[in-house]
């Protein structure tokens, strides 16, 4: 009886993570937090303050990131992570995960990285050329950040897909060289926003953001500066909605309506006004209760430093187990 419920059930392990580089937004909310929200329910969840792979591309500022970790806690509960659900954890405070990122990197080729699309594209975008070492190496940590936990499934975005592979590489390589202790995770691939300027991911680097704390009034704001459609001049001139950046906010927020407005939008049956109206009430569904949950934690800044300290000191202990097994595994645990 037990076998069949195991084998019915699986037990999932989740973890996932964001770098602490600012506040968190809608885009965050579409690709992952949905899913986190869902997930804590059911599964032991880890959700990563992760301010180490916050330096690769900002070590010159490491006073944003302290200010970050606070901000991107605030945004979690916000949302309605659950402490008593997620374990909320700081990356830097659990040493396992350095340590687990160096016996990593010797079996991780420079090719391997210098491959991965995902990287390849941050780095074409912040204009790198000769690449930092710990950027170029960064998806060795974050395969250190997902098995340190034995994760077996991480919500994530998209882009997140070739770190993912990665990380299965390296705990098949791991298992085969010395003994069968990690776990190759999957991913849970969440849905991908653009940005308010239309084409490019939604993105707090590329200013086309509407964050987590925005007011009713910077919404409606800024999705009325939201692009749409450039051809369609005149309200009854005939829309294209599969150019149009809010006809992707229509799908994404209020599904139910989407196919309405593609008729209506090709028909010249709606205005961009009055369609844009309609996708920031949409909005606002989700923005409201996140807004009111900010307001009881924004001013409990001790509360949320306990929710910090001991959700790293529950990720420690996990993460230090796992430790212990890689040293048994490799038999680098000299002294007994
Ligand atoms: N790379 C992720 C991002 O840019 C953040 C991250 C760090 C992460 N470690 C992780 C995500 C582990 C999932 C699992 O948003």
């Amino acid at each position: 009886m037990t076998t069949q419920m195991t084998t019915q059930t699986k037990r999932e392990i989740v973890l996932t993570g964001d770098r602490t580089t600012g506040k968190l937004h809608l885009g965050h909310y579409v690709g992952s937090l949905k899913n986190r929200l869902q997930l804590q329910r059911q599964y032991e969840t880890y959700i990563m303050l992760a301010d180490v792979q916050a330096l690769t591309t900002h070590f010159h500022r490491p006073e944003l990131l302290a200010e970050s970790v606070r901000q991107v806690a605030l945004d979690y509960l916000s949302v309605g992570i659950d402490p008593e659900r997620s374990t909320i954890f700081v990356q830097s405070m659990i040493p396992e995960i350095a340590e687990l990122t160096v016996i990593f990197s010797m079996f991780v080729s420079v090719s391997s990285l210098r491959h991965n699309p995902t990287v390849k594209h941050e780095a074409k975008e912040r204009g790198y050329e000769d690449l930092y070492y710990g950027f170029l190496g960064y998806p060795v940590s974050q395969a250190a950040d997902i098995t340190a936990f034995k994760a077996t499934l991480v919500p994530a975005g998209e882009n997140q897909i070739p770190h993912i592979e990665q990380a299965r590489k390296i705990v098949r390589r791991f298992n085969e060289l010395y003994a069968p202790v990690l776990v190759e995770p999957d991913i849970l691939v969440g849905e991908r926003l653009d940005g308010l300027d239309g084409g490019s991911k939604m993105s707090k680097s590329l200013g086309n953001a509407i964050t987590l704390d925005a007011s009713p009034e910077e919404v409606s704001m800024q999705i009325r500066k939201a692009k749409t459609d450039p051809a369609r001049i005149h309200k009854t001139d005939p829309g294209h909605p599969d150019r149009c950046t809010v006809f992707g906010y229509h799908c994404i927020f209020r599904p139910e309506g989407s196919e309405d407005i593609r008729e209506n939008c090709q028909k010249g049956a709606i205005g961009c006004a009055a369609c844009k109206a309609m996708v920031t009430d949409a909005i606002e569904d989700v923005m409201q209760p996140i807004r009111e949950r900010r307001e009881t934690y924004k001013h409990r800044p001790r509360y949320i430093d306990e929710v910090l300290m001991a959700g790293t000191a529950k990720a420690r202990s996990a993460a230090r187990q796992t430790m212990g097994e890689v040293r048994e595994a490799m038999g680098i645990h000299y002294f007994k």
